[in-house]
């Protein structure tokens, strides 16, 4: 018998599938065969004949039913989540820390789910890290649409009775997503200027042929992510960048936070200030908004100034995202599965720091505090290789 890996269709305004055929035939070498939901791949452009040797259900239920590891890009809706049973794994893009009844849920039916959200970012972890690959898309993606909401260039045009300058692109937050931001409008021929809190974002952005705006607020926490300004630290951010701000023709804001609220970094005086015309993409909107005045999913005029909320933008490329997400899986499962048999190893720290929930538990210390849950017991601590659990698909 094989582990069976279930994908069931997506969440109506998802685009992006968790399956390519490249995925499916490298599972087969490790023993593991895929079911896939009828249509489940369509939206992401996938066709039956791309996908190759799978097998087909005609409705998520059958999905569920028969799959040992569930791989999904979002949230598992209601009726799948309902429809988990004991033992059963659960992998993707889970948004863990968002509802504190659908994790003591899958925690109370016995599902071990693994928030992908949660990997560890070490070097081991990345070619399954998730929030890069997503994040490189979305980095990509609005540049685009800043592009596209622009009354102006973004390059130097020379034309008969003259020239037409650059626009001026200001990318904020120098992380994966905005490193992409700022080589895809340098891509488009912009003037670009990056500015981060991580004093090591200098090197990153100049070796993309942008300029560094430095504020002198310097601010690195913990796992070399940045960590929270104090208020006077706000206070000098804003006035350094005020002028940036102001001289942009385009802002894109990328300081999106998983977990936790995005920084306010762009008031709404600062947008204001900006010419008519300029656009400003808010990149962390559905986390809160890196900018004042941001709602999520619709354009806002502040002043004369656009401010978008884009959502979810790497479903507007669901051909690759879905490609690099469906790799990322791969890449995390594929160590679970040998032979056609499942083993967790709860000792290795991808596997214990990415689980949420396990054996009647919500496991993870950052999700249980972020729900108001009591500290769970350290899994990894726990864990003994020699105790690891196996399941005989
Ligand atoms: P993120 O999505 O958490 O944040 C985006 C960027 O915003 C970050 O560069 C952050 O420094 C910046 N930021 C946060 N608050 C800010 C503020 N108040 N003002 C200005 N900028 C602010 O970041 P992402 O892209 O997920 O990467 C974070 C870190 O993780 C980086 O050090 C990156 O190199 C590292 N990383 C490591 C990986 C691995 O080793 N597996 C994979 C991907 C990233």
């Amino acid at each position: 018998m094989s582990v069976v890996i279930g994908v069931p269709a997506s969440a109506e305004h998802e685009t992006r599938s968790p399956i390519i055929g490249d995925v499916v035939k490298k599972l087969a070498g490790l023993g593991a065969r895929v079911l896939v939901q009828r249509g489940a791949t369509d939206a992401a452009f996938t066709t039956p004949e791309s996908l190759g040797d799978v097998d087909w259900a005609e409705t998520s239920a059958d999905v569920m039913a028969r799959s040992d590891i569930v791989w999904t890009v979002g949230p598992l809706s209601a009726s799948d989540e309902a429809a988990t049973r004991p033992g059963q794994l659960v992998i993707g893009m889970l948004a863990p820390w968002s509802d504190a009844a659908s994790a003591t849920a899958l925690a109370g039916r016995g599902v071990t789910a693994f928030a992908l959200e949660l990997l560890p970012r070490i070097s081991r972890a990345q070619s399954m890290d998730i929030l890069t690959s997503q994040g490189s898309a979305s980095g990509y993606q609005c540049v685009l649409l800043a592009a596209a909401r622009a009354p102006k260039f973004f390059p130097m045009i020379t034309y008969a009775a003259g020239t037409i300058r650059p626009s001026r692109v200001l990318v904020i937050g120098a992380g994966v997503a905005g490193l992409q931001a700022i080589a895809t409008a340098k891509r488009l021929g912009a003037m670009v200027q990056g500015y981060d809190v991580r004093p090591e974002t200098r090197e990153q952005v100049e070796s993309l042929g942008a300029k560094f705006v430095d504020t002198g607020v310097h601010a690195v926490g913990e796992g070399g992510y940045a960590r929270e300004l104090t208020q006077d630290e706000r206070a000098q951010q804003a006035t350094a960048l005020a002028k940036a701000v102001a001289e942009a023709d385009v802002v894109i804001t990328t300081a999106a936070v998983p977990g936790r609220r995005a920084p306010r970094i762009i008031t709404r005086a600062m947008v204001e200030a900006m010419k008519p015309g300029s656009v400003v993409v808010d990149m962390a909107a559905e986390g809160g908004g890196n900018v004042e005045g941001t709602v999520a999913g619709k354009d806002v005029l502040v002043g004369g100034a656009r401010v978008v909320g884009p959502v979810n933008l790497p479903a507007r490329m669901p051909v690759h995202a879905s490609e690099m997400f469906a790799k990322n899986l791969f890449s995390f499962t594929a160590p679970m599965i040998t032979d056609g048999t499942l083993t967790l190893d709860w000792s290795d720290e991808v596997i214990a720091g990415t689980a949420f929930t396990h054996a009647g538990h919500v496991v993870h210390a950052g999700v249980a505090k972020a729900l108001g849950l009591p500290e769970p017991a350290p899994l990894a601590a726990a864990a003994d290789p020699a105790t690891a659990e196996e399941t005989s698909a």
